[in-house]
């Protein structure tokens, strides 16, 4: 039986705890949210860490984790995936050099658990994304569904309602092969985020 490193469970604790808060009982969220949490307790996958070699973004990460800290919610969210992000490896978008020099070098994704996280497999992908001051993460799409645990200022996209601004704290719901996007202000936006792909 692998076990998981303490730090994942940490987090995913942490995350558990957000969850169950925010997400209302009968929403789309709180589906997604338990169809995740309960296929992480039931079997973990292969551990395979990272090594740190990140893109430039990752300097912005000290500063929105200072500011997710700030946020009652999401503080011990925060200091969990602060523990837990050495392990991980940040990398840019594949296919992101085709999307203009601003946001190649402005984001940085992690996966935590996928088919490339630090828990290999396949029926969730639970990540984090990270963008620069000023930078527009490109609009994109995909058949699981999805939630954002919004770990910062920001504002987020979707094809059918535009733009809104969540707030640090509060989740963002995306039902299956929904054009969204998000871009940060004045700060760097981070977001966590699930997908059940099982
Ligand atoms: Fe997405």
């Amino acid at each position: 039986m692998v076990t998981r490193p303490e730090a994942l469970v940490r987090f995913l604790d942490a995350a558990r705890d957000v969850l169950s808060a925010r997400a209302e009982e009968g929403t789309p969220s709180a589906a997604v949210a338990a169809r995740v949490l309960d296929a992480i307790g039931n079997s973990v996958g292969t551990i395979a860490p990272g090594t740190l070699d990140p893109p430039p973004a990752y300097r912005h990460l000290a500063s929105a984790l200072e500011h997710a800290r700030a946020t009652t919610e999401i503080a011990s969210l925060a200091d969990a995936f602060q523990e837990l992000e050495p392990e991980l490896r940040w990398r840019r978008r594949a296919g992101s050099e085709t999307a203009g020099a601003v946001f190649h070098d402005g984001h940085a994704n992690a996966e935590i658990v996928g088919p490339a996280g630090l828990e290999q497999r396949g029926d969730v992908w639970f990540g984090a994304s990270l963008v620069a001051p000023h930078v527009r993460y490109i609009d994109h799409r995909h058949p699981p569904e999805e939630v954002y645990i919004v770990m910062s200022d920001g504002e987020w996209y979707r094809e059918d309602r535009g733009w809104h601004r969540p707030g640090a704290g509060n989740l963002v719901h995306n039902p299956p092969n929904i054009v969204h996007a998000m871009r940060a202000g004045s700060g760097a936006l981070l977001a966590l985020w699930l997908l059940w792909a099982g």
